[in-house]
Formats: C-alpha cells, sequence, structure tokens
C-alpha cells in the first residue's frame, strides 16, 4: 500500500500526527505544518484513497482505516505519537485512541462527532452518490464547500475555499463513493468515551454547521480531563479558517502536557 505522507521537524519532538477530513488531503493541513514543524515532529499523510494514497482493492471502512494508521506507524517505526483527526479524521483517531491506547500519548479532536450518522444522513450519503454519478464531481465540490465554511470567510479565506474545492475535485470518484459508504456505517464511540485516559483536547470552529460546538460538547463531557475550546470566525475546516488560534492551542495543549508530569512529582 503506497501512503503518501510528509514529515519534518526535528524527529526527537513531540510528534503529532495529523488526519484530514472527507474528500480533503494532507494539504489542508499546511499552515498546522509550517509553524509547528520547528518545535515539533509534524507528519500528515493521505488517508487510503485521498490525495496521493493508493486506494486498494477493499471495501473502506473506520476499521480499515485505522489498521492503515497502525500499519502506517510501524512503517516509520513510531511507537508513541500524538493525534490530530479533523472530522472524518476524528472518527479514526478516536478509533485508533479507544482500540489501541498504548500508541498514543495525546489527541486532539477537531470539528468531530462520536454519533453514528442518523437514518436521514445514511440516505443523504446514499443520494450523494447518485447525485455525482449523474451530476459530476464539480457541482458536489461547489455544494460541499458551502457547507464547510462560515459565513465570513467567502469574504476573507477565498484561497483556503478554493484549496478545499480543488482537493475535493482531485479526489477520485471510486474513493469518494467507498468512503461515503464507510462514514454511514461507522459504529458510535460515544458510549465508549470513558475509556479514554490520554490527554484530549477538542476544537471547533463556532460555526461549523456539520459538527457544531454543541457535538464537540457531548464528546468534551465524555472524556475525563478534556480540554475544549470553540474557535472564532471559524466554520468545519477550523484549521484552515483559524489557522492563529488553532495552532497556538496546539501549542499551549502541548507545553501543559510536558508540565503536568513535573507539577506531579512537585506536588510528591
Ligand atoms: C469531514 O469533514 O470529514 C466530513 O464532514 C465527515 C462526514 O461527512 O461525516
Amino acid at each position: 500500500m503506497k501512503v503518501s505522507y510528509v514529515d519534518s521537524g526535528p524527529k526527537d519532538a513531540q510528534a503529532i500526527l495529523f488526519i484530514h477530513g472527507f474528500p480533503l488531503n494532507k494539504t489542508m493541513w499546511n499552515m498546522q505544518l509550517n509553524a509547528l514543524k520547528s518545535n515539533y515532529r509534524t507528519i500528515a499523510y493521505d488517508v487510503r484513497g485521498h490525495g496521493d494514497s493508493a486506494i486498494g482493492s477493499e471495501d473502506f471502512s473506520i476499521e480499515l482505516f485505522v489498521k492503515d494508521l497502525i500499519d502506517f506507524l510501524d512503517a516509520l517505526k513510531i511507537e508513541k505519537i500524538m493525534l490530530c483527526g479533523l472530522s472524518m479524521g476524528g472518527y479514526i483517531a478516536l478509533n485508533a485512541v479507544l482500540n489501541h491506547p498504548s500508541r498514543f500519548d495525546g489527541l486532539i479532536l477537531c470539528d468531530t462527532n462520536c454519533a453514528a450518522d442518523s437514518p436521514e444522513t445514511v440516505e443523504k450519503r446514499m443520494n450523494t452518490i447518485e447525485n455525482i454519478k449523474n451530476e459530476g464531481i464539480e457541482k458536489y465540490a461547489n455544494e460541499s464547500v458551502k457547507n464547510l465554511f462560515a459565513p465570513s470567510s467567502f469574504q476573507t479565506k477565498t484561497s483556503e475555499i478554493k484549496e478545499a474545492g480543488d482537493m475535493i475535485m482531485g479526489t477520485s470518484q471510486l474513493a469518494i463513493f467507498r468512503t461515503l459508504h464507510a462514514l454511514a456505517s461507522r459504529k458510535e464511540t460515544c458510549s465508549r468515551l470513558s475509556e479514554i485516559k490520554t490527554p484530549t483536547l477538542i476544537l471547533v470552529g463556532k460555526e461549523d454547521k456539520i459538527t457544531p460546538p454543541e457535538t464537540a460538547k457531548v464528546i468534551h463531557e465524555g472524556i475525563d480531563g478534556a480540554k475544549l475550546f470553540i474557535l472564532d470566525d471559524a466554520g468545519h475546516l477550523s484549521n484552515m479558517e483559524n489557522p492563529t488560534q488553532f495552532n497556538k492551542h496546539i501549542s499551549d495543549f502541548i507545553s501543559q502536557m510536558k508540565r503536568a508530569p513535573q507539577e506531579e512529582k512537585s506536588r510528591v
């Protein structure tokens, strides 16, 4: 399986693995990698079928994406890493941490959800497949970006909006169809959130229409000690719409994590 990825920053620093949303690719993290790679090892990869990674022959599922992620870490010989996943990337990150807790030392969940799809959402996803077959990918890309960004971003973030549209149009129809099936059949993880003992940061755009702040609050209540921040001037792609706040929360989270064991020791 060919996996396309970028790996930059000091190899001995805290490592963060970024997992993109659907149907996007690793370039959605460019503003995080550029800002954070001087202090952290930053890795972003393309999920199977997205960007430049191979599609393979199997049907897609969140479980398959998690297996790919663990195989990828093994190939890079990384024992432990922090995961940062947005939306679909968050579904993958949640499943990975729940099923392989020893491989992760931090979890950043962005604009994501622990619930499974409702029957209405499943139906919408199946209609999307038919619509793309009948009307093509461009119409789908144009409609999708309207939901991905906050209304104000249509004035201020025109290049980011174009980039997101290009990422969608650069994804093959087969990968989109297989991923829609994987998303529609994914299992809920809300009932397992209390099992998560990994330090967790939750970020969400204030104007996220797809996974709004109320959804993030459910995850926040479920994970002991998790921190939640709601980002201004941001919709679903909060990392692209407000990279300044987004990146600062990541740096602060890592600094606090590094300080916490010291504070524990000094109290003893
Ligand atoms: C995403 O951004 O990854 C998608 O909105 C996820 C979804 O459709 O559930």
